[in-house]
């Protein structure tokens, strides 16, 4: 598959580091509007393809996949012209900042017969394949109950300014506030629990701003939650409170109670986080969890990668799953609907303010299969 970047801002490090794991993924060249940029990232990865414009770009015949990694407020315009130009994308997360946008790019998709996908793809990683295997054979009983965190600390007080990629590009410190926590990170989990436990039905959620004045002297163009937890009902029954916050310290831990017992994971973040359980026995009349959890065994070793960071994650493996998938004309595990399913979820989380707000999903997506060394 013929892949090109669009953007090459902070996280297109992550898909160059991760790239050489997927020799499918043939990278013609890059392009992002900020010349020096584009020109800074391509001369730090020894990259010899440049496009001059988006017009050259999307004029590329040999061209099959774009990667859109522009920052979220461009996604939709972006993918939009790509897949006008009959390119399938690769989107990072959000697919759209509405949901009547990114609807609009999966119907855009279907009519032309191409996919569009999005980030993040944690749930193809060996953590969550390993937790599903374990729900799959039982190993808790019937699951019920999910706590899920996605607490990154008070990343507004720390040293920002001075964060860059390896290729030099500043972390995007205005946007990442403007679009607030629960759009950036809570699709890490949210892509593991449709996957889990089938498609939502509805969402009641609580959000709001604890610090307006994140960047003193500096205005935000946007006010976006930095905090926010809500209950996820699933159709499956299964009910699952998730916390997001830029206010608690860093907690990505997950955790799901059964009728005998709970899986645990640290770190969704991980692709090489373990998996824990918890069995649940009888005392005399008490039901009880051990003290003492069990290592459940990994579904295979994760790869290390080769980057600085708090994630450690295979960012190319979610565009290889939809290079495969198109060349084994079977459907992709990160499904087109599925995207979608999961970037409704978030906005629900996001959108639901501070006097709350129950929300009825209106999307639904095929199970995805797990991963062949998974099953
Ligand atoms: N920053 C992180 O740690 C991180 C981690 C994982 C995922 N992400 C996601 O990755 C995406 C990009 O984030 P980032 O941190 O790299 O942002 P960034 O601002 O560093 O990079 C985005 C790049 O896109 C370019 N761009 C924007 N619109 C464009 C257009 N129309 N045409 C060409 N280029 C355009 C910008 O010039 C910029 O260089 C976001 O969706 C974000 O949520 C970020």
């Amino acid at each position: 598959m013929r892949i090109a970047i669009i953007g090459t801002g902070f996280v297109a490090d992550y898909y160059i580091k991760t790239l050489p794991l997927h020799p499918e993924l043939e990278l013609l060249g890059v392009f992002d509007r900020n010349e020096a940029r584009k020109a800074q990232f391509a001369a730090h990865h020894k990259i010899t393809g440049q496009y001059p414009s988006l017009e050259a770009l999307l004029a590329d015949d040999r061209l099959q996949l774009v990667l859109n990694l522009t920052d979220p407020r461009s996604h939709y315009e972006v993918s939009r012209l790509c897949l006008m130009a009959g390119k399938h994308v690769y989107s990072e997360k959000p697919i759209a900042m509405e949901i009547a946008q990114a609807k609009e790019l999966i119907e855009l998709a279907e009519t032309k017969n191409l996919l569009i996908v999005s980030a993040p793809c944690s749930v193809l990683g060996e953590a969550a394949q390993t937790f599903w295997k374990a729900l799959r054979e039982g190993f808790i009983g019937k699951p019920r109950l999910v706590y899920a965190e996605m607490d990154e600390g008070m990343v507004f007080k720390m040293p920002f300014r001075e964060w860059s990629s390896e290729a030099g590009a500043p972390w995007p410190y205005k946007d990442e506030f403007e679009i607030g926590t629960t759009l950036e990170h809570a699709g890490y989990v949210l892509t593991w629990l449709p996957a889990f436990f089938g498609p939502a039905a509805s969402v009641f959620g609580f959000a709001t701003n604890l610090f307006p004045d994140k960047v003193p002297g500096e205005e935000l163009d946007m006010l976006s939650p930095d905090f926010g937890v809500a209950v996820i009902r699933f159709h499956s029954g299964v009910i699952a409170r998730l916390t997001n916050s830029l206010i608690a310290p860093h907690n990505h831990s997950l955790k799901v109670y059964g009728d005998e017992g709970a899986l645990t994971c640290d770190d969704t973040w991980f692709y090489g986080a373990p998996v824990y359980t918890r069995k649940s026995v009888k005392i005399r009349r008490k039901s009880v969890q051990l003290p003492w959890k069990v290592h459940y065994p990994a579904v295979k070793k994760a790869p290390k990668f080769d980057y600085r960071g708090v994630q450690q994650m295979d960012f190319a493996r979610g565009p290889a799953e939809l290079a495969d998938s198109i060349r084994e004309n079977r459907p992709c595990r990160l499904s087109p609907r599925y995207c979608l399913h999961v970037n409704e979820l978030v906005l629900a989380v996001n959108n639901a303010g501070e006097n709350g707000m129950a929300y009825q999903m209106t999307t639904t997506f095929d199970l995805p299969e797990p991963m062949p060394w998974a099953r």
